[in-house]
């Protein structure tokens, strides 16, 4: 056994702690999720995800989560702390001084083990939204589609998203409706839609138009409010909802395919 000595060993024995609460799920052996509490640093740049790893090193292997890049810039870290969707590499621990802070896997989404919710609804929505640039007169040889900083500008803020789901996890419309097409997806679809090289916004239209593609909002904005790149997917949706509305005008006035 190792004995500290000295000022360093001192000034960590020391050191603030504090308690994180965290959900555990094991499928095959609990029926329910529970709490466990776990005493770690309190160091002044230390952030949630921290203080998970620390747990996971030093104290208790067993626990799941998610997280890879450690600066906001993968999505994969997205929890419920104290109550809030955020990214738990850009949330401080000493924010929650003296604690306790509770660390929950997000809402809205079926739990899979601890802090590991299942994505694939999320995938199979963004995926419906096609996501991609639509056009039918591509040459692989015409060389590059040029644009403008002005045409960049135009989408470049729905492009920052990085689908950590916590607007999924703020909206009170998908929590009750799962079958909304949710914030992300459709400031996704607008981010296409915007894009000077894109021919696919009617595509997309065709899938949003229907009844649970975005009708169910109801402009509650905390979608908008949690996310950690300023995406502002409530304003996609507002935008979106006017082009369906004029869509629909149109298609009463003018048989499909006329003007
Ligand atoms: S819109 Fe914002 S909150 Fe929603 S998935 Fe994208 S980055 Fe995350
Ligand atoms: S670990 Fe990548 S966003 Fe947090």
């Amino acid at each position: 056994m190792t004995v500290e000595i000295g000022p360093q060993a001192a000034a960590r024995a020391a050191e603030e702690s504090i308690t994180i609460e965290v959900t555990r799920y094991d499928p095959d052996s609990d029926d329910e999720l529970r709490t466990q509490s776990y005493e770690v640093p309190l160091r002044k740049d230390w952030t949630v995800l921290d203080g998970l790893n620390h747990v996971k090193d030093t104290i208790d292997p067993t626990l799941s989560y998610r997280w890879s890049c450690r600066m906001g810039v993968c999505g994969s870290c997205g929890m419920n702390v104290q109550g809030q969707p955020s990214l738990s590499c850009g949330t401080f621990l000493s924010d929650f001084a003296p604690g306790p802070v509770r660390v929950e896997p997000l809402a809205n989404f079926p739990v899979i083990r601890d802090l590991v919710v299942d994505i694939g609804d999320f995938m199979e929505k963004l995926s419906k939204v096609k996501p991609w640039i639509i056009r039918d007169d591509v040459d692989v040889h015409a060389g590059e589609f040029l644009q403008t900083p002005a045409e960049l500008d135009a989408y470049s803020q729905f492009s920052s998203c990085i689908n950590c789901m916590l607007c999924y996890s703020a909206c009170p419309v998908y929590g009750l409706d799962p079958d909304f097409t949710g914030p992300a997806a459709i400031a996704l679809a607008e981010r296409y839609n915007l894009d000077s090289r894109d021919h696919g916004a009617r595509e997309r239209l065709d899938v949003l138009i229907e009844r649970e593609g975005l009708w169910g909002c109801t402009f509650v904005g905390e979608c908008t409010r949690v996310c950690p790149k300023h995406v502002d997917p409530a304003s996609a949706i507002q935008r979106y909802k006017l082009k369906a509305a004029q869509e629909s005008i149109r298609a009463v006035l003018l048989p499909r395919g006329a003007g």
